[in-house]
C-alpha cells in the first residue's frame, strides 16, 4: 500500500455500492467527489453522519461534489441499516455506501489505522479533484464524528483557489476576503484583483473575494 499524500492521483477501484457497482473514476466524472470512510455499519455516531450527509445533498450537488461512503460491511448490513437511518434521522439516503468486506479499497487508501483497530476503517475523508488528484485527506477517530460544514467551507476555498490566485485564511467563510498568493506580484495586482486589495504587510495582502468565472 503507498502512502497517499496531496496532489497524488486518487486511487481508482470497482466496487460494490448500495446504488450498484461502481468503477470509482468513471463515476466521478468531470466532477469533485468525496470519499469517506466510517468504522462500522448499525453503530451510533455513524448513523448521524450519514443522515447528515443525505441532508446536505443539495449543498454538495450545488457544488458539482459527488459523495461515496464506505465501511468493511457488506451490502446486506449497508441496505439494512439505511432503513434505520432513514428512519431515525428522518432523511432518505442518496448516495452510495460501498461494500469492502475485502478491505480492497480501505487499503487502498489507508482506511485502516490499526493501532487504532485493528478491523475497522477510522473516518477518513478525502476530497478528489475534477482531475482525479488528492485535493485534501482528513482523518478522525471512531469517537469524533465529523462536522460535515467545515468540509463544505473546505470544498469552496479549494475550488475558489484552484482556479483564481488566492488562499483562504482563518476560519475563512464563503464571501469573506481572501489572501492574495505570494507569487502575485503587486504590478499585477489591480488586473487580477479589480474590487480592490489592502496591504498590511508585503507578504499579507487581501482582497474582496474574487468571482468565479
Ligand atoms: C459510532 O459510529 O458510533 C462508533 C463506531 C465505532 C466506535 C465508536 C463509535
Amino acid at each position: 500500500m503507498a502512502i497517499l499524500r496531496l496532489g497524488d492521483e486518487s486511487p481508482n477501484f470497482i466496487a460494490q455500492t448500495t446504488e450498484g457497482e461502481i468503477d470509482f473514476h468513471n463515476w466521478l466524472g468531470e466532477g469533485w467527489g468525496i470519499l469517506f470512510s466510517h468504522p462500522a455499519d448499525y453503530t451510533p455516531v455513524c448513523t448521524t453522519e450519514l443522515g447528515t450527509v443525505a441532508k446536505y445533498k443539495d449543498e454538495f450537488n450545488k457544488r458539482n461534489v459527488k459523495v461515496a461512503a464506505l465501511s468493511v460491511d457488506d451490502l446486506e448490513s449497508h441496505h439494512g441499516w439505511i432503513n434505520d437511518i432513514n428512519e431515525t434521522q428522518n432523511t432518505t439516503v442518496n448516495f452510495p455506501i460501498i461494500a469492502d468486506k475485502d478491505r480492497k479499497v480501505s487499503e487502498l487508501y489507508d482506511m485502516i489505522h490499526p493501532n487504532a483497530d485493528s478491523q475497522l476503517t477510522v473516518r477518513s475523508v478525502f476530497i478528489i479533484g475534477p482531475d482525479k488528484k488528492i485535493k485534501l485527506i482528513i482523518t478522525y477517530p471512531a469517537s469524533t464524528g465529523r462536522n460535515f460544514d467545515e468540509l463544505i467551507r473546505v470544498i469552496d476555498s479549494l475550488q475558489l483557489t484552484a482556479y483564481q490566485k488566492v488562499a483562504t485564511p482563518a476560519n475563512w467563510k464563503q464571501g469573506e476576503d481572501c489572501v492574495i498568493v505570494p507569487s502575485v506580484t503587486n504590478e499585477e495586482i489591480a488586473k487580477l484583483f479589480p474590487k480592490g486589495h489592502q496591504e498590511i504587510k508585503p507578504y499579507l495582502r487581501m482582497t474582496p473575494q474574487p468571482d468565479l468565472n
